[in-house]
């Protein structure tokens, strides 16, 4: 699939179907998460694939009740080491969950491109999630999404125009264009 149309075609699905997410696309879909950048490449990241029925029945009230966390075949939890994250981030701060955004971020796009749908859950009870992973107290969940084949078409979302969230050579509040 073309970038740009995979790009349109990721939104967020919040009902799927129970089939089973194929090994071999699971795979490019990870692969495409560890060829992140990073900063300093430390690739402070760790994802948890979720296939289990049960843990994913936990998850959910530990996603805030939300149902489609238990739907999907697969749940991915994607977790930053922060002791192994770049601290100079703008001069003082931790990469840690820049880093594995954009990890998550690329599996997304290559489950769009792959036909199969996400959803950010950024909605959790960290405690809960770290509880039901075994998560260890030095790595923090960073976010969740369900993987699957989409129950029923998302509908696209409104997003600002360009000429409101751009500005040139200067910081301007000003719409161009
Ligand atoms: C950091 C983050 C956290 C989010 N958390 C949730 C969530 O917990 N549950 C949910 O249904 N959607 C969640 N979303 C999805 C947004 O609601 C969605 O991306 C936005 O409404 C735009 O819709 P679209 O993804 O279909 O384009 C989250 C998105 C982001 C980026």
């Amino acid at each position: 699939m073309e970038f740009y149309d995979a790009v349109r075609r990721r939104l967020s699905v919040r009902a799927y179907k129970p089939d089973p997410v194929p090994e071999d696309v699971l795979d490019r879909i990870l692969e495409a998460g560890r060829l992140a950048p990073s900063a300093k490449n430390l690739q402070p990241w760790k994802f948890i694939v979720i296939k289990d029925p049960e843990t994913k029945q936990h998850l959910v009230p530990a996603c805030r009740d939300q149902q489609f966390v238990g739907q999907a075949p697969v749940v991915i939890c994607a977790c930053a080491h922060e002791d192994q994250a770049w601290g100079g981030m703008g001069g003082y701060w931790k990469s840690d969950a820049v880093d594995v955004t954009i990890a998550l971020e690329h599996m997304i796009l290559a489950a769009a491109a792959e036909g199969l749908g996400t959803c950010w859950v950024g909605a959790f009870v960290e405690e809960q999630v770290k509880k039901i992973l075994s998560i260890p107290d030095n790595v923090k969940p960073i976010a969740l999404t369900p993987l699957g084949f989409p129950a029923r078409e998302a509908k696209p979302r409104p997003r600002k125009p360009l000429a409101e969230i751009v500005c040139y050579d200067r910081f301007s509040q000003e719409q161009h264009g």
